[in-house]
């Protein structure tokens, strides 16, 4: 079977499963299209949306110590890079990383943003890396004297399941080694006011993210969901310790994908996201079968952490 087969045939499945479910689920990645990876840059630059400027702020308050903790000769490893925006911050200052690898599951974009690096840090070997960074991957080992850091930015682990979370420690500790380490940025829990301003932004830019992702699905699959039948609202969940977003129906109608028809209640939901917030020791609790927390850097209002992680001994 073709790759791009594969693909579809795997969203069909999940979409399928989440939409048979007694609570209608459907998964986060599919938020992210063209459309819906531009719509999470506009996310990012919004007032409501802390993560991304606080986490910056900590990055660059603190680059010369964090350099401190990472060693002399670093091989910097990236998982979901992306842009590696917020890398640049680390490699505009220090001279400590020899080699970077990007990884990211989407090729075309990896290799191009890759090129610019080089052009960019031509002292530093940008060696990306395409591949599922959430399974099992063979990582080449170019730099053996180096010390492997993985950057894992942006709170990303707290979109995981239980079960991702896992094995994402298991194979980033197997990656590193016993000498190496993470440096992971971690959104911490706080007011629920400012949590769901964050995912109800006043300009309904998460609203249309949210809802990019029934369009995203009717692109690829047989299916006719009616982004204007359901509303966003994103939801403070205290006994699970997460945001969850959640597209509510707000007319009774049908959704059919292939030759399955589905009945959609006013006021039942989609449930189409995590986003865990952690308290620091709840983090320190979490990883610790795998991880001790050895430095954690905050803002002064403590929304926001970048935490140095290495395996245990
Ligand atoms: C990518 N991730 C860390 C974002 C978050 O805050 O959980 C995704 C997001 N969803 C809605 N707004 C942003």
């Amino acid at each position: 079977m073709s790759e791009v087969l594969e693909v579809i045939d795997v969203m069909r499945q999940e979409v399928l499963d989440g939409m048979s479910m007694p609570q209608k689920s459907l998964p986060s990645k599919y938020f992210y299209d063209e459309r819906g990876s531009e719509l999470f840059d506009d996310i990012t630059r919004l007032k409501e949306y802390y993560p991304t400027r606080t986490e910056r702020t900590i990055l660059k308050e603190n680059v010369h110590k964090i350099g401190e903790v990472l060693g002399d000769e670093v091989e910097l490893i990236e998982p979901g890079s992306g842009s590696s925006e917020k890398t640049r911050i680390l490699l505009d200052d220090l001279d400590s990383v020899c080699c970077y690898v990007p990884i990211d599951i989407s090729g075309d974009y990896l290799y191009k943003v890759a090129d610019g690096l080089r052009e960019e840090y031509p002292k530093i070997d940008i060696q990306p890396l395409s591949v599922d960074y959430t399974r099992y991957f063979e990582f080449p080992d170019r730099h053996p004297t180096a010390r492997r850091i993985v950057f894992f930015p942006g709170s990303t682990i707290g979109n995981f399941k239980v079960n991702t979370v896992r094995r994402f420690f298991t194979v980033i500790a197997n990656l590193v080694g016993k000498k190496g380490g993470l440096l992971i940025g971690v959104d911490l829990k706080k007011d629920i006011q400012v949590l769901e301003a964050a995912y109800n932004d006043s300009e309904e830019v998460t609203a249309a993210f949210n809802k990019n992702m029934l369009l995203h699905i009717n692109n690829n699959l047989n299916s006719d969901f009616q982004p204007d039948l359901f509303d966003h609202k994103a939801v403070w969940v205290e006994d699970k310790g997460r945001i969850e977003m959640r597209l509510y129906v707000n007319t009774s109608h049908t959704v059919t994908i292939d030759e399955y028809t589905f009945h959609l209640k006013r006021g039942e939901y989609i449930h189409t996201e995590n986003s865990h917030k952690y308290s620091l020791e709840e983090f320190e609790q979490m990883v610790s079968p795998w991880f001790t927390v050895t430095k954690v850097w905050t803002d002064e209002n403590d929304y926001f952490s970048v935490q140095f992680l290495e395996p245990r001994k």
